[in-house]
């Protein structure tokens, strides 16, 4: 869109096209936000504390001519934000075999490179994200922060799309990639390997993400104590918010996110020098 003509996204009311409303498909379900739709060629969630700062960010990507993320439509008549659908697939709560291709994850670290990349040039100003409890690496770096397997949308092999801004905020290029390579390698302990990924060998995957995204030695060499506080602080976090924000957060954590964070906390701990190895040698 030009952006001369784009309004304010909190003055954006979206008008459905002609029968676009006939054409609807229940999201499969992540794991915080209930009932997200497919509309046509749009996805309806409901309106969070945090769209209009994400949907600054969705503007300004839009006009840095990054392809890969949705453009925030406006609100419906029913207050939802509408987004536009980005065709391809996700993986499921589960992730599928495809969704452990080495190709697949050397593009998920390629592109959130370039997010990075493409988004060091904003500075959120008119709505600035909610305040969060960041405390590992504080940055000035408007980050995803949620670049999970359910949250890329894959086109013909390679990740081409990320939805689901609802964590941005400000951050560092170094806790994303950790992040998401966390979620994507995955690392976990084995005791919390998904059903089909107990063969996946978290080591030579890690070092696929490093390469791809192009640690430096330093961020190698940081790694496992990175992400042991990093698991630390995601502990308080989630029991802060199932506390205190109850809905998706208090189901994961009647679930047992809980437990399983912590084993990787030990997990990250116990294999402290392969996995620093597996990265450096
Ligand atoms: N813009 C979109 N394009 C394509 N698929 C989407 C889009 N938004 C949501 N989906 C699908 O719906 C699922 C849940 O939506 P998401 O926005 O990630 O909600 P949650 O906060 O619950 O994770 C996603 O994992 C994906 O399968
Ligand atoms: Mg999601």
């Amino acid at each position: 869109m030009d952006p001369g003509t784009r309004l304010p996204a909190e003055n954006r009311i979206y008008i459905p096209a002609p029968g676009e409303e006939s054409d609807v498909e229940l999201l499969p379900a992540g794991d915080v936000t209930d009932g997200v739709v497919r509309v046509g060629g749009t996805v309806r969630r409901p309106h969070q504390p945090q769209s209009y700062a994400a949907a600054d960010y969705l503007d300004w990507l839009e006009d840095a001519g990054f392809e890969g993320s949705p453009r925030f439509l406006g609100r419906d008549s029913a207050g939802r934000d509408v987004l536009t659908f980005l065709p391809g697939t996700c993986a499921g709560a589960v992730p599928e075999q495809w969704a452990q291709s080495e190709d697949l994850l050397r593009s998920v670290a390629c592109f959130l490179r370039r997010l990075h990349q493409t988004s060091a040039g904003y500075t959120p100003s008119r709505h600035p994200f909610p305040p969060r409890p960041v405390r590992q690496d504080p940055g000035t770096l408007v980050c995803h922060l949620d670049v999970t397997p359910q949250n890329v949308v894959v086109r013909g092999g390679p990740a081409a799309g990320l939805i689901d801004f609802d964590l941005a905020g400000l951050s560092t290029t170094y806790k994303d990639s950790y992040n998401t390579a966390m979620h994507w390698v995955p690392l976990r302990d084995p005791a919390d390997a998904w059903a089909g990924w107990e063969m996946a060998d978290p080591f030579r995957r890690l070092r696929i993400f490093a390469d791809a995204y192009g640690w430096t030695p330093e961020e190698r060499r940081r790694l496992p104590q990175f992400g042991a506080e990093a698991a630390e602080l995601s502990l308080e976090r989630m029991e802060h918010n199932a506390r205190n924000l109850g809905g998706g957060w208090a189901r994961m954590w009647r679930d047992g996110v809980g437990e399983v964070i912590s084993r990787r906390r030990q997990w990250l701990e116990d294999n402290e020098a392969r996995l620093t190895a597996a990265l450096t040698r």
